[in-house]
């Protein structure tokens, strides 16, 4: 029994040796802390003592005792938001402290509204770094140009801020990468003509942004590539059609920009897409007649266009259109109507302010 006793009481004391920071962990913590103001929830109360583990969003390496995780949400459904009753808000800035952080995995700072200040520069050199989510802040400067450092990096989200200059070129070396959000800033020039060097990105969230330029081709070969919006920008130039031939791609949002030329039948007769807003365009040409049994769409958006001809016929076999609008555009002759025809459950307001529909 004694010796037991004894066992736990030296298990006990290893795992609190165990649990706490080094001093240079603690050190850019509390460097951390200081430069931001958190005035509503506490969540910084816990960051006091040796043990780093149980300081609040602060995850440890158990058997390096190295930070390797900062997770700081805003919106989350932890107890102490609940007590608190609201969502969080912080002010403040990012120090530049957290790099020395260097076994960072994931860094989350997300949804605290207030936060402002740049993105320190220095966060390119944390190599082990998978998860960096800066969404929701109040980020101004740009993004560093050495971000294609990151070769561990898998998600890279800094929308909702207000980020200003270009997409780095850089970013198209990230070899990892498989979410990429910038959306919500105001990045401008244009999109790398390489970006379909990454080779394991699944969804591109570029939109309200201010980019210009056209569409690079190589996007075409993002053979895993299933969400792209590129929406709400001033991107211009015509849609490659080898667009429509990607072997994933079923979203797709390229809605209100400056984007031309016709509409690639490829686009509109691949069975994988189901969210198609090629709304607010220049767009002209037909609408190719290439619908087919396998079409399933749940917006198929064209709306705000210079389309014209009639209404293909082959719509009335797809297999379902959810939300269809091909409104304001120059349209011209009859709704194909058709056994199980798929505009069933749709308003005459899909089809509103062409020149001669009937
Ligand atoms: C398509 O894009 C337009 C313009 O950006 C937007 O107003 C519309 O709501 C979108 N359509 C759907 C069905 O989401």
């Amino acid at each position: 029994m004694g010796s037991l006793l004894f066992i736990v009481t030296v298990v006990l004391a290893v795992s609190s040796v165990v649990n706490s920071c080094t001093p240079s962990d603690r050190a850019a913590l509390l460097a951390f802390k200081a430069a931001l103001k958190e005035p509503y929830l506490g969540i910084f109360n816990s960051w006091t003592g040796a043990n780093c583990n149980s300081w609040y969003g602060v995850t440890l390496d158990p058997t390096t005792n190295r930070v390797v995780d900062i997770n700081l949400r805003g919106e989350s459904e932890d107890p102490i938001f609940e007590k608190a009753g609201r969502s969080g808000y912080m002010t403040g800035s990012i120090s530049p402290e957290i790099c020395k952080l260097d076994q960072l995995t994931n860094l989350i700072i997300a949804d605290w509204k207030g936060i402002s200040g740049k993105i320190p520069s220095c966060v390119t050199s944390l190599s082990s770094l998978r998860i960096l989510d800066l969404i929701g802040n109040h980020l101004t400067g740009e993004i560093p140009a050495d971000i294609g450092k990151l070769q561990k990096i898998t998600v890279l989200n800094v929308a909702d801020n207000a980020i200003t200059g270009k997409i780095p070129p850089s970013v198209v070396n990230l070899a990892a990468l498989m979410h990429l959000d910038l959306s919500n800033n105001q990045l401008s020039g244009e999109l790398p003509t390489d970006f379909g060097k990454l080779s394991m990105l699944s969804r591109a969230l570029l939109n309200r942004n201010q980019l210009t330029g056209s569409i690079p081709n190589s996007i075409s070969q993002l053979s895993r590539l299933a969400d792209l919006d590129l929406s709400v920008n001033r991107i211009s130039g015509s849609i490659p059609s080898s667009l429509g031939k990607m072997p994933v791609l079923s979203t797709l949002n390229l809605d209100s920009n400056s984007l031309s030329g016709t509409i690639p039948s490829s686009l509109l007769s691949n069975p994988g897409m189901g969210i198609l807003n090629l709304s607010r365009n220049r767009f002209a040409g037909t609408i190719p007649d290439v619908f087919g049994s396998k079409s399933y769409f749940m917006v198929l958006d064209l709306s705000f266009n210079n389309l014209k001809g009639s209404i293909p016929g082959s719509l009335s076999s797809a297999k379902y259109i959810g939300h269809l609008d091909l409104s304001r555009n120059h349209l011209c002759g009859s709704i194909p109507v058709g056994v199980g025809s798929p505009f069933d459950h749709l308003e005459a307001s899909s089809f509103g302010n062409n020149d001669c529909i009937h």
